[in-house]
């Protein structure tokens, strides 16, 4: 028979990995709290015309990456390749503007991309992030970026660099693209064949372009996009940058961040680990003021980013941010025999219902083994019961800690254990 495996460029995450991922998790939680945004879920699936929308047609995830199928009723359906568009038509569907002129979204989720699998890059992959819509203030702009950066802190992460830029409005790109072209025009021959494709369709795109003689070109003959920015744009990315100065917040401008979705609008950035190999984007994101309104919904302006939760777990490691393991349940229980365990099992549950985390074996092993066990499982405490507690109603609790031994009646051992955690 064929042995089954997980899909090339998907993982279990399994004993030790779990743990990171909700030590990280509980940070995002408290981080996302304390700024006072919402959590929002969507499918995992959505219509294939969303993201070929949303997304644009040019960019590597629609054109390349996407895993789509049609159902059995005909129609085109897509895994999500990535959170903003979800959001946005949740946010049109359910008309959120009519509850409050701004919303702020969090979310956590699977995401689906058909990409080469290396270090850093997986076919199912998780991405936390944050959506804002309803400012087109820099001041949105400049939140969810210290939100970015807060979770970093809190996590204790070093090193990595922010960088940011602006690509202005549309009616600024329009002229930009224009300029761009004719610059470049005369070096079109030099250009890869890739660049070659993004000339008509998506110029900006070629400042992506990883080939050695591309940047070279564009580095000596493309005008930066912050020398042609309207002066709305340019006093936005002001703004922006002065806010994230009053908070102490470093940051590098980097004007050849383009961004490889469709949607964005004036800021973008990213966060670059800098221990990550070649797939070092921590975070990336930015404003897009007109993705809304394409997909069928009121003009509204927002601004969000995305950031890879695997690419955060690697960087942490990198940087030995995750000490070992911690102490594990409150109390093991080792019931004798299967009588004893009809004492055991509702001693648990009421232990349990006390918020006490209790461990009972299910394999009728022996003592010795149990204990053997109970030591390789960290357990604060444990307890044996055989006939003589049955007998008495009372139990010896050992700690784990400092080998102290303390008899207590049943009834007592939620209260001292309580005192205890
Ligand atoms: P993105 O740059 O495509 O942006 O992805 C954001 C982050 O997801 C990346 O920086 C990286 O950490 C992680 N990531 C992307 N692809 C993979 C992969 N194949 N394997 C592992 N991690 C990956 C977006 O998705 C936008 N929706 C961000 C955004 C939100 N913009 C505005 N709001």
């Amino acid at each position: 028979m064929q042995e089954l495996k997980s899909i090339k460029g998907t993982h279990d995450i399994l004993n030790s990995g779990i743990a990171k991922w909700q030590k990280v998790e509980k940070v995002l939680q408290k981080v996302f709290a304390s700024f006072c945004y919402q959590e929002i879920r969507t499918p995992v699936f959505e219509n294939t015309a969303l993201f070929a929308r949303g997304v644009g047609e040019f960019s590597d995830i629609v054109s390349k990456e996407m895993y789509t199928f049609s159902d059995k009723g005909g129609e085109s359906l897509t895994l999500r390749p990535e959170l903003t568009a979800s959001v946005a038509r949740a946010y049109i569907q359910h008309h959120f503007w009519q509850d409050a002129p701004v919303h702020k979204l969090w979310y956590l989720g699977a995401l689906f991309r058909q990409e080469r699998p290396q270090a850093g890059r997986q076919r199912q992959f998780h991405q936390y992030g944050v959506e804002v819509i309803g400012s087109a203030l820099p001041e949105a702009d400049a939140e969810v970026i210290a939100l970015a950066c807060s979770i970093y802190r809190e996590l204790g992460l070093r090193n990595y660099v922010l960088h940011i830029n602006s690509i202005g409005s549309t009616d600024t790109r329009k002229r930009y693209t224009e300029i761009l072209k004719k610059t470049l025009e005369p070096h079109k021959n030099s250009l890869c064949e890739t660049c070659n494709t993004r000339f008509e369709g998506n110029i900006l795109r070629l400042f992506d372009c990883k080939n050695p003689g591309c940047a070279e070109i564009l580095k000596n003959y493309a005008p930066s996009i912050l020398d042609h920015l309207s002066s709305e744009d340019a006093e936005h990315f002001t703004r922006v940058r002065e806010l994230l100065d009053v908070m102490a917040i470093p940051y590098e401008v980097n004007p050849a961040l383009v961004r490889g979705l469709d949607y964005y609008t004036r800021t973008t950035f990213e966060i670059k680990g800098t221990a990550l190999g070649a797939q070092d984007a921590l975070c990336g994101g930015g404003r897009y003021d007109k993705l809304l309104m394409e997909l069928g919904g009121p003009e509204t302006p927002a601004v969000g980013f995305a950031a890879g939760m695997e690419r955060l777990i690697l960087a942490m490691e990198a940087e030995g941010l995750f000490t070992e393991e911690e102490a594990g349940m409150d109390l093991y229980l080792a019931p004798m025999d299967s009588h004893a365990l009809n004492t055991a099992m509702p001693i648990a549950q009421t232990l349990r219902d006390a918020g006490i985390s209790v461990y009972v074996d299910l394999l009728g092993r022996s003592l010795k083994a149990m204990l053997r066990e109970a030591n390789r499982k960290k357990a604060k405490h444990t307890a044996v019961i055989g006939d003589d507690e049955i007998k008495n109603r009372r139990l010896q609790l050992k700690s784990m800690f400092n080998n102290t031994v303390s008899e207590l009646p049943f009834e007592d051992l939620a209260d001292a254990l309580k005192h205890k955690k």
